[in-house]
């Protein structure tokens, strides 16, 4: 079959919010805020920044308001601040720093709405509504990410029916863009390909994005498999960070740096810095105590040293 592939992908990195939100190692605002600068230096016009969830359930996001505040004198315009937003208190607390863009997150598996979020996949709808409306009659941009949209840890194989429900009900609400989520990185080319042609039934391919954690190593083949569909923006993370504290066993999302990598191979633009890309994974990771998860860096730097 001959595909025809974009000249440009946007890139998300992801890794403020998911990459840093699983380690129990407290990681200091200033160390966020430099991660953050690190990516913008390296060309990355769009990032999720934090989230605005209970700090009883994510410790690691408490300093939401702190991060944001450090992060005003060198905010750029031309950068898309993303964040991540449960429910109207977390709104509330989100909307005094202005971001560009909030997260309401489902789940295409009722077990992991419950262990993620503490409703069912319909009472989340109804939390989310008013903060859809709210953060639309203020002007920002509301993308909906569905998480399990493959597998689940609970529940095992999800059918693709329950990603075209829940891509539905999102839209209904009024998210303009609908993220498809491989949580736990089972995913595999075809299966990621059915779930993405779910959610087609309602919403147009321009408005779906990839998420793709790597567990088993098919993050970057899912990757291929959705940009052959026609999915143009991609969350991605430096160094390969990433899991979510209530999907146990998963690993990280798919680094940007391999991201970028195969994209720049293909002639596709990312407007992103690879070697920029590369020390900042290798400045987080240093301070995390981490291997870095992304081949391309271990494959540049052990060139860089011979
Ligand atoms: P709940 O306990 O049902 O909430 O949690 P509640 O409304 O009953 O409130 C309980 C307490 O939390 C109250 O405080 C609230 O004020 C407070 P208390 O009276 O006990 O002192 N509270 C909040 N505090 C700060 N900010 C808020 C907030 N809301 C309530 N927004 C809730 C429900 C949704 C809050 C909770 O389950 C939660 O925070 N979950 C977050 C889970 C999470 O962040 N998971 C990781 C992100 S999702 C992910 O990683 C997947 C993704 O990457 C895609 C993929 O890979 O699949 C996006
Ligand atoms: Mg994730």
């Amino acid at each position: 079959m001959k595909h025809s592939y974009p000249d440009q992908v946007l890139i998300v990195d992801v890794s403020p919010r998911d990459g840093l939100q699983n380690e129990s190692k407290t990681v200091p605002t200033a160390i966020k805020q430099a991660l953050i600068e690190d990516l913008m230096a390296a060309g990355i016009k769009k990032l999720e920044a934090t989230s605005f969830v209970s700090p009883k359930w994510v410790p690691q996001m408490g300093d939401n308001s702190q991060l944001l505040d450090a992060l005003k004198p060198t905010r750029n315009d031309d950068v898309c601040y993303s964040v991540l937003v449960p429910n109207m208190r977390g709104f509330e607390n989100a909307i005094v720093h202005r971001p560009d863009e909030i997260v309401i997150f489902g789940s295409a598996s009722e077990t992991f709405s419950q262990k993620n979020i503490n409703c069912s996949i319909d009472e989340s709808i109804e939390r989310f509504a008013p903060v859809a409306a709210a953060a639309k009659a203020q002007g920002i941009k509301v993308r909906g990410v569905i998480s399990c949209t493959v597998g689940c840890p609970y529940e095992g194989e999800i059918d693709p029916s329950q990603v075209a429900y829940v891509t539905e009900r999102l839209v209904e609400i009024g998210a303009e863009q609908i993220g498809i989520a491989d949580t736990i990185g089972v995913g595999t080319p075809i299966k990621v390909q059915r779930a993405i042609q779910a959610a087609l039934e309602h919403v147009d391919i321009s408005a779906i994005s990839g998420h793709f954690h790597d567990t088993y190593g098919q993050a970057l083949s899912n990757t291929l498999a959705a940009l052959q569909l026609g999915v143009r923006e991609f969350d991605t993370s430096v160094a390969g960070l990433g899991g979510c504290p209530y999907a146990k066993g998963a690993t990280g999302n798919v680094a940007t740096e391999d991201v970028v990598y195969m994209l720049h191979g293909m002639g596709i633009r990312t407007g992103i810095d690879l070697d920029k890309l590369v020390s900042a994974g290798e400045r987080i990771s240093a301070f995390l105590e981490r291997p870095n998860g992304s081949n391309v860096t271990r494959a540049l730097i052990s060139q860089r040293q011979s």
